[in-house]
């Protein structure tokens, strides 16, 4: 049975309210992200990194799971064959909907790393730079984000997952930042049929057999009933 590999990115989040990055009055319109999602920028001002990180915590704490969530998780629970979301989203609205197998591959706003040991734990609503490492004991907590710059989560699993697929689906993602704008090209080369389902169609000709331009809330719930349907479901 087929095996569908989901890649999702911002625009899946927008009708829940949380800012996706590059479309208009998008977060790194607003932000400079040298200063807040950097590896530098958090060694330069901590304090405006915590800043951040904790209001983008509370948006997503405030925010609930859209239609398009909840039709993935749908699709993983009805799909008779193997369905993987990599999400480069670090809100948590995939598993409130209800999604299980899901890989974080920029990191979880929930989640807190200590930049001296290693050591993760669920983050506190708010961060600061004298938090201390449960474990070591030292004032070296970050949010578990992968920062520009830095080796996204997962990615041995992720190739590994990408190279089985029979079919690829991005959705709601610019398809600009590397290596997840990449992994339609490695489904490609695997074999894989590959959809986009988009706002804005990202114009990457010959990467997708068929693109589907619409908000998540109506396109993502429409294509997972026509999937569904496709096998008697
Ligand atoms: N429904 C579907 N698609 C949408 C919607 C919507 N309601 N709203 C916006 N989009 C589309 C936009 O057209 C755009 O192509 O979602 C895409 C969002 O693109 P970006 O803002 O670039 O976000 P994303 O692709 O997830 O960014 C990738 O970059 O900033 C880093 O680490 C961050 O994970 C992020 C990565």
């Amino acid at each position: 049975m087929e095996r569908i590999v989901i890649l999702t990115g911002a625009g899946v989040s927008a009708e829940s309210g949380l800012g996706t990055f590059r479309d208009t009055d998008g977060l790194w319109t607003r932000y400079d992200l040298e200063e807040v999602a950097t590896p530098e920028g958090f060694t330069r001002n901590p304090g405006l990194v915590h800043e951040f990180y904790n209001a983008r915590r509370a948006n997503t704490l405030a925010a609930t799971p859209n239609a398009a969530h909840v039709a993935l998780a749908r699709l993983e629970r009805d799909w008779p064959g193997e369905v993987v979301l990599v999400t480069q989203n670090v809100d948590d609205l995939h598993e409130r909907a209800g999604s299980t197998a899901l890989i974080h591959m920029h990191g979880v706003l929930t989640g807190a790393l200590c930049a001296a040991c290693g050591h993760r734990w669920p983050a506190p609503r708010a961060m600061n730079m004298s938090d201390l490492c449960p474990s070591c004991d030292r004032a070296a907590t970050r949010p578990d984000i992968v920062w520009f710059g830095e080796m996204p989560y997962q990615m041995d699993r992720i190739y590994d997952v990408v190279a089985r697929a029979d079919l690829f689906v991005s959705i709601g993602t610019s398809g600009e930042v590397y290596p997840a704008a990449g992994l339609v090209e490695e489904a490609r080369m695997a074999g894989a049929e590959t959809v986009e389902i988009n706002l804005e169609p990202t114009r990457r000709p010959g990467l997708f057999d068929e693109v589907i331009a619409g908000q998540a809330s109506r396109a993502v719930p429409a294509w997972v009933e026509r999937m569904i349907a496709s096998k008697g479901g």
